[in-house]
C-alpha cells in the first residue's frame, strides 16, 4: 500500500552511511538480531559450541555451518495458507543455507597446522547446506526450534547423479562412493520446492604432491593444479589427491537438488544443467517450463540459462525430474544492445563428434570448452541473477573483472563491477534472443568520473534479489585484498554492504554495512515481507587494510557478533524487522 511507500517510489527508508568500523548498521526504524551463527546445534539438544574452536567433526556435522551465502525461507504451518501473506508461515519455516566455504584459522584450535583425517573431516562437515527450522516467539524474537526436518548435507553426504551424465559415467570413477556438496556459493528454487545448492570454486580444494603430475586439458579449464587454495586435505585423505583419485574432481560444478522437507532423501546432482564454477542458479518459470539462470563466477567466463522442454508439472505427473529435460545455452551479447542464447547440445553447431564430442554427457563435463567453441561473451565473474517479477526482466551482477572484449564489459579492467539487465523476446524467458543494457556502474566517482553514484556508492556487486513488490536488492564482496584500501580506489566504499535499489528510476539507496573482513550475500523475507533474513559471511578473514588474524589471536580483524574476548568472528543470519511492523525496505 502507498501508505507503508517513501516518498520516492519504491524505498521507504533513510539511506545509512559507509563505514569501516566493526559494526553492523542497519536505518533508522529497523531493528536486527543474530541468528544461528556458526557452530548453532541444528537442534536444541545438539552439542553446543565451543569458542575454543575445539568441537570434533561429529559435533560438527550435527550444527551449522561457516561463511553463510545463499538462502531460503520455506514457510511452515498449518493448512494451505501457510505460505502466504497471512498465514502461520510467516512465523515459523524452514531456513535452508549454503556454506561456502571455510577458514581454517578460525575453524580449528591449531589452524593450518598439519592437516589430519578428523581435520578434513571437520572441514567437509562445515560446509554444505544446512536445514534449520526457526520460529518467532511472543517477544518477536526469532528462534532456532526442534524440528523433524532439520539436516545437513555436508561434503560426506552420500548423493547420487542424474540426467546424461551418472555417477557410472567412466570420467566419475573414484576410490570413495559419490558424497557431497562443497563451495555452495548461491541457490535456486524450484516451483515444486526444492532447493538447489551450487558448487562454485570446487577446485581449490584439490591437490597432490606427486612431482609427476600435470593437469589434462579439462582439469586447465576448471583451474585444478596440485595447490588449490591451499586447504591441504589431499596431504591427509586421498579423496582430495586429484593424482591418485583423478574422477573426485569430476564429480562437483553441479547443481544439488536437496528436498527440505525430506529428511531423508538423498540429495542428487542435476547434469543436465552442466558443469562450471556456477555461483547460483535463479529460477522462473515461463509457458509452464522451468527457466534457470546462471554466471559462471570466474574472470571471463559465461553466463548459462537451461530451459525445461515442456511444461514442469507434466514431468512431475510422469515421476520424472523437470531438471532432467531440457536445453542448456550459452549467452553471447552483442555490441548493439542484441543478444542470443546459444545452444550446448551435441551435435549442434560446432558440438558434434566430428569435433571430437563424443555425446550429450561429454558435452556437460565439459560445458565450459563447450561454450569457448560456441563463442560465448566472456564476461567478468558473473556472480548472482535475479528476475524482476514485474516485468521479467533479467540482472546479472558482474562483480569485477579484466574487462573483456565487448560492450557488456566496458571498464577495462573492472575493478568495481556493474549490473547488466535485458529482456527476453516477447518477455518470454524461454527466448533464445534478448536485447541488454548496463543498469548500473558501480564504483566511486572520486576514481571514476563514468560512474554515476554520489554518497549511494558501492562497488563489486554479487548478491541479487528481487522481494514481490519489485524492489532490486543489492549485496556486495570486495575482496578483503581491496576492502578499504586508498591504492585499490576502495577507501571511501567501506566495509561490504546491502542496498536497494527501484528498478524504474534507478535510484539506489544503502541499507546495511557489515563488520570488517565480511561479505553480506544470501537475503530472503517471511512471504508478508515483514521479517527479513540476511547473511554475513566470513567476518574477520584476513584483510589487507586490517591485518592478519592468527590462529591464536583470529579475533584481530573483526570479532563480530559476540564480542567475546575468548572468542572468534562467526558467520551468522541477520534478522531484519521493522519497529512499526511494516514490511522491509517500504
Ligand atoms: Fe562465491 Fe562468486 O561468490
Ligand atoms: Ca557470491
Ligand atoms: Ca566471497
Ligand atoms: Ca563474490
Amino acid at each position: 500500500p502507498a501508505a507503508e511507500s517513501g516518498r520516492h517510489g519504491l524505498l521507504g527508508f533513510r539511506q545509512v552511511e559507509t563505514h569501516d568500523r566493526d559494526e553492523l548498521v542497519v536505518p533508522e526504524g529497523y531493528r536486527v538480531q543474530v541468528l544461528i551463527p556458526w557452530g548453532t546445534p541444528i537442534q536444541p539438544d545438539g552439542p553446543r559450541w565451543l569458542k575454543d574452536a575445539s568441537n570434533s567433526a561429529a559435533d560438527q556435522e550435527q550444527q551449522v555451518g561457516m561463511h553463510h551465502d545463499g538462502m531460503h525461507y520455506f514457510p511452515l504451518g498449518r493448512g494451505h495458507r501457510g505460505g502466504d501473506r497471512h498465514g502461520k508461515g510467516n512465523e515459523r519455516g524452514l531456513l535452508v543455507l549454503n556454506h561456502e566455504y571455510i577458514d581454517q584459522q578460525i575453524l580449528f584450535p591449531d589452524g593450518d597446522e598439519e592437516m589430519t583425517g578428523e581435520k578434513v573431516d571437520k572441514a567437509l562437515a562445515a560446509q554444505g547446506v544446512s536445514i534449520v527450522e526457526v520460529a518467532r516467539g511472543k517477544d518477536g524474537q526469532w528462534r532456532r526450534v526442534k524440528s523433524r526436518y532439520a539436516r545437513k548435507v555436508h561434503g560426506n553426504t552420500p548423493v547420487t547423479f542424474s540426467g546424461p551424465v551418472t555417477e557410472k559415467h567412466p570420467a566419475l570413477q573414484a576410490g570413495n562412493r559419490p558424497m557431497g556438496t562443497l563451495n555452495n556459493c548461491s541457490m535456486g528454487v524450484t516451483p515444486w520446492g526444492t532447493y538447489l545448492a551450487c558448487e562454485e570454486n570446487f577446485n581449490s580444494y584439490f591437490g597432490t604432491e606427486d612431482p609427476d603430475w600435470e593437469p589434462d586439458t579439462l582439469q586447465k579449464r576448471y583451474g585444478v593444479d596440485n595447490v588449490g587454495f591451499g586447504y591441504n586435505w589431499h596431504t591427509a585423505s586421498e579423496r582430495w589427491d586429484v593424482a591418485a583419485n583423478p574422477g573426485e574432481v569430476n564429480r562437483f560444478g553441479w547443481i544439488t537438488e536437496i528436498d527440505p522437507k525430506d529428511p531423508r532423501q538423498t540429495p542428487v546432482k542435476r547434469t543436465a544443467l552442466g558443469r562450471f564454477k556456477r555461483e547460483g542458479c535463479m529460477v522462473t518459470e515461463a509457458r509452464g517450463r522451468f527457466v534457470g539462470y546462471s554466471g559462471d563466477d570466474q574472470d571471463g567466463d559465461y553466463v548459462y540459462k537451461f530451459v525445461g522442454d515442456r511444461p514442469w508439472r507434466e514431468h512431475r505427473r510422469a515421476g520424472r525430474s523437470p531438471l532432467d529435460h531440457g536445453r542448456l545455452h550459452v549467452a553471447r551479447y552483442n555490441d548493439d544492445g542484441s543478444g542470443d542464447w546459444l545452444p550446448l547440445v551435441h551435435g549442434e553447431g560446432e558440438l558434434t563428434t566430428e569435433n571430437g564430442w563424443k555425446d550429450q554427457a561429454d558435452v556437460l563435463i565439459r560445458t565450459r570448452e563447450a561454450a569457448d567453441a560456441v563463442g560465448a561473451t566472456r564476461m567478468d565473474r558473473p556472480e548472482w541473477l535475479a528476475v524482476n517479477p514485474k516485468n521479467k526482466d533479467v540482472y546479472v551482477s558482474l562483480t569485477n573483472g579484466s574487462g573483456w572484449d565487448s560492450a557488456a564489459t566496458p571498464r577495462d579492467p573492472n575493478p568495481y563491477g556493474h549490473i547488466v539487465r535485458w529482456r527476453e523476446k516477447g518477455g518470454d524467458n524461454t527466448a533464445t534472443s534478448f536485447h541488454w543494457d548496463i543498469f548500473v556502474l558501480a564504483g566511486d566517482p572520486a576514481y571514476d568520473e563514468e560512474v554515476k553514484l554520489g554518497d549511494n556508492l558501492f562497488g563489486s556487486p554479487d548478491g541479487l534479489w528481487f522481494d514481490a513488490d519489485g524492489r532490486l536488492w543489492i549485496q556486495t564482496d570486495v575482496s578483503n585484498s581491496s576492502q578499504n584500501l586508498p591504492e585499490k580506489g576502495y577507501d571511501n566504499i567501506g566495509n561490504n554492504a546491502m542496498l536497494a535499489a527501484d528498478p524504474r528510476t534507478r535510484e539506489i539507496r544503502r541499507f546495511l554495512v557489515g563488520p570488517r573482513g565480511a561479505e553480506i550475500t544470501g537475503v530472503i523475507t517471511t512471504p508478508d515481507q515483514r521479517t527479513m533474513f540476511v547473511n554475513v559471511q566470513h567476518p574477520g578473514e584476513a584483510t589487507e587494510a586490517w591485518g592478519e588474524p592468527t590462529p591464536q589471536n583470529p579475533r584481530d580483524v573483526s570479532n563480530w557478533p559476540d564480542f567475546d574476548p575468548e572468542g572468534r568472528p562467526r558467520s551468522a543470519t541477520l534478522v531484519i524487522t521493522r519497529e512499526d511492523g511494516g514490511r522491509i525496505g517500504a
